[in-house]
């Protein structure tokens, strides 16, 4: 790699500000430039007709699946389709029932409260939401010791729209309190092709069909990935002066930025060498995994396994998790069955 553009991917990768930046530029404003998740778009379009029409507030909404497919950007879409302000937060940084109450009462009827994470708030916030969701109020104790007393809060209509990557982690309560519960589903080739495209379009970029389809093929059906690695291809092809992106500089890109053909990267690719060389495939549990890899626990439940396990190359049994033949296959291991 020549040393002009190892330093311009030094760059972009540690210069994440640009990063964000881009990404909020890159994103859809609207329902019908949200490209793919059909079935999602086209029930939200109609909650959203039926509760303008019907001047409430919408009922409030889950998107729980894997990261960067689109949670964020469909909650603001969604917003702005019904025309109101949008509240984000994050479930770790509302520490106390009194953060929540700052939050909410910042609501004007109908506004949105966006909570990312949701899975990661704490139980006794968690517990505060529920009145909060269900009938629009609040009790909370104030003061210390003697002094202590419940004052009642009323709360305008608004819609609690949760994100998460980790539905499983979700308490009962708080899941059976949403009355629209939406699973983001992984992109297909051909819709990644349309994301990559339309953000090329955005960057100012010229891209080839041939390109654009080579960047979807290896994103993981993700759109955070296949934005990020046009952004890289862009680069490539800007350093050696070609002024779109095609087939041939989108592979040579791609395949020394070490992205395979199914889109796996090299941490998908130590997972299933690690647990082939060190565990015969499996079954092995997702502790054991995430000691060898050096990754979280959550990282490779959210992250790492559904796409493996969504390409076929890692199945989940009773007993642990294991490498399936077709994922010897792709890393062209002999696969032995025992
Ligand atoms: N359906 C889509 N059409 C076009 N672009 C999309 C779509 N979904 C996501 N994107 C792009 O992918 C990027 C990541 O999306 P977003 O931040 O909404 O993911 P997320 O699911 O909230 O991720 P996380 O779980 O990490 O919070 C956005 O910048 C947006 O440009
Ligand atoms: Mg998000």
């Amino acid at each position: 790699m020549s040393e002009e553009l190892d330093d311009k991917l030094t760059d972009i990768k540690t210069n994440n500000e640009v990063e964000r930046q881009e990404e909020i530029t890159l994103r859809p404003k609207k329902l019908e430039q949200y490209i793919g998740q059909e079935k999602i778009k086209k029930e939200m379009s109609v909650y959203i007709q039926a509760t303008k029409n019907r001047g409430e507030a919408l009922d409030h909404v889950l998107l729980y699946g894997p990261p960067g497919l689109g949670k964020t950007t469909l909650a603001m879409i969604i917003a702005n389709e019904l025309d109101v302000d949008i509240h984000t937060t994050t479930g770790p940084s509302i520490e106390k029932s009194g953060d929540l109450l700052a939050m909410l009462s910042e609501l004007q009827p109908g506004d949105v409260l966006f909570i990312d994470e949701i899975h990661r708030l704490p139980k006794n916030v968690e517990e505060v939401l529920y009145s909060a969701m269900e009938d629009f109020y609040i009790d909370i104790v104030v003061g210390q010791g003697p002094e202590a007393h419940p004052i009642h809060f009323t709360l305008p209509p608004f819609t609690l729209i949760g994100a998460t990557t980790m539905a499983g982690q979700l308490s009962a309560p708080l899941r059976d309190r949403f009355g629209i519960v939406q699973h983001m589903e992984y992109y297909t080739v051909e819709e990644l092709t349309r994301i990559v495209k339309r953000s090329s379009e955005v960057l100012k970029m010229d891209i080839i069909q041939e390109g654009a389809y080579e960047i979807a093929r290896r994103s993981r059906g993700t759109p955070r990935i296949a934005n990020r690695l046009l952004k890289r291809v862009r680069d490539f092809a800007e350093v050696s002066d070609k002024n779109a992106i095609d087939e041939e500089i989108a592979k040579t890109s791609l395949d020394q930025l070490q992205v395979d053909n199914n889109g796996l990267d090299q941490v998908d690719r130590k997972i299933l060498t690690m647990m082939i060389e060190l565990y015969k495939g499996g079954p092995l549990g997702l502790k054991t995994i995430a000691a060898n890899i050096g990754e979280e626990q959550e990282t490779i439940e959210s992250v790492y396994e559904p796409y493996l396990m969504q390409l076929g190359f890692l199945k989940r049994t009773p007993r642990g998790r294991m490498v399936t033949k077709q994922g010897y296959d792709h890393l062209g291991i002999p696969f032995t069955e025992d």
